[in-house]
């Protein structure tokens, strides 16, 4: 039997290049492997506030997107959280053996309520709910990008003190970070990660960016004042241009190493652009097909909450029967 692996991208922002290299692209790579289960976790985006009409448009297009990357619903499942309710019925369950100090301590947290001028209780719980969102399927593995491996602690720390207080129930998920050279940093400022929220100024490259935006954003990323590659002292700008090449193309350090070292900073951001629209386009392709079939993008998110349903309706019951709570018969 093969292992059950887990993970789920929130439908808020845009998925960029950062999110393909850094997951999906490893999901699609990986999904044949294991008995998988792909998740647009909804209720993580509302614990701060999504405009409803975006929301709704932003959970098919990431669906869309996860299939056009090539994830391939026949061996996957493709499930929007909302429409599993045991997600949030297991997140209360699990809510109630987890001291908050716990929660209060997780740098997401502190972070995300500085931003915040009423902290939602559901900023507070992001990550019971993650924890709910693995446990559920009893998943041994959770490909996930490092800046989520402290909540993949606190899941097994839940999971532990769970199994502790009522007996052996949850399987311990284990985390797998992706290799090296996938963690993509801004364009506009190489010391951050990319991130989902900006994808309109010179920040991240969307995936569904028109090709002529894209080689736009390359040109204009931040670089430094060398005046062409030199791999003994890389600046982290120019490293990010060449770690993002690498990654589409899946080549070794040497091999990019090879093709970039001397190379004037201009040449180089052109280079770069070409590989990234040549790798971007055909997705995009994919995305106007898949898109233009009416009724398809539901009918998968259909199948695979139907597929995992009866996972998650046993471990409910497990763990109703664990705690003692009423379970008709
Ligand atoms: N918190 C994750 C993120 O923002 C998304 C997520 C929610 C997730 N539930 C999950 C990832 C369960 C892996 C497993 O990236």
């Amino acid at each position: 039997m093969k292992a059950r692996i887990f993970s789920g991208v929130q439908p808020s922002g845009n998925l960029h290049i950062g999110n393909y290299l850094g997951a999906l692209k490893n999901w699609v790579e990986i999904q044949g492997d294991y008995e998988s289960i792909f998740g647009i976790v909804d209720l993580h985006a509302v614990t701060v506030y999504q405009s409803p009409a975006e929301l709704r448009a932003k959970i098919l297009e990431t669906a869309a997107l996860f299939l056009a990357v090539g994830i391939d619903p026949r061996q996957s499942s493709i499930v929007v959280q909302s429409s599993v309710p045991e997600h949030s019925e297991l997140a209360w369950m699990l809510t109630c053996v987890t001291p908050v100090g716990w929660l209060e301590r997780m740098t997401q947290y502190k972070a995300k309520s500085q931003e915040q001028e009423t902290i939602g209780d559901g900023l507070l719980q992001y990550p019971v709910l993650m924890a709910a969102d693995i446990l559920i399927y009893q998943a041994a593995i959770v490909p996930v990008g490092d800046d989520q491996a402290q909540h993949l602690e606190l899941t097994r720390d839940i999971a532990q003190r769970f199994n502790s207080l009522y007996g052996e129930t949850f399987v311990m998920p284990a985390t797998h970070l992706p290799t090296v050279g996938s963690r993509v940093m801004g364009l506009d400022d190489p010391e951050k990660k990319m991130s989902k929220s900006a994808t309109g100024s010179g920040h991240a490259i969307g995936l569904l960016d028109p090709p002529e935006q894209i080689r736009k954003k390359i040109m204009r990323a931040t670089t430094d004042s060398q005046p062409q590659v030199d791999f003994d002292c890389l600046g982290a700008g120019v490293r990010n241009l060449i770690d993002i090449s690498q990654a589409f193309m899946s080549w070794t350090s040497a091999e990019s190493r090879t093709e970039f070292q001397g190379m004037r900073y201009g040449d180089l951001k052109k280079k770069v652009a070409e590989i990234v629209v040549s790798k971007v386009e055909p997705i995009q392709q994919r995305y106007r097909e898949i898109t233009s079939e009416p009724g398809y993008v539901d009918a998968v998110l259909a199948q695979g909450a139907e597929r995992v349903s009866p996972i998650a309706k046993s471990t409910v019951r497990l763990v109703k029967e664990r705690m003692g709570l009423y379970t008709a018969v």
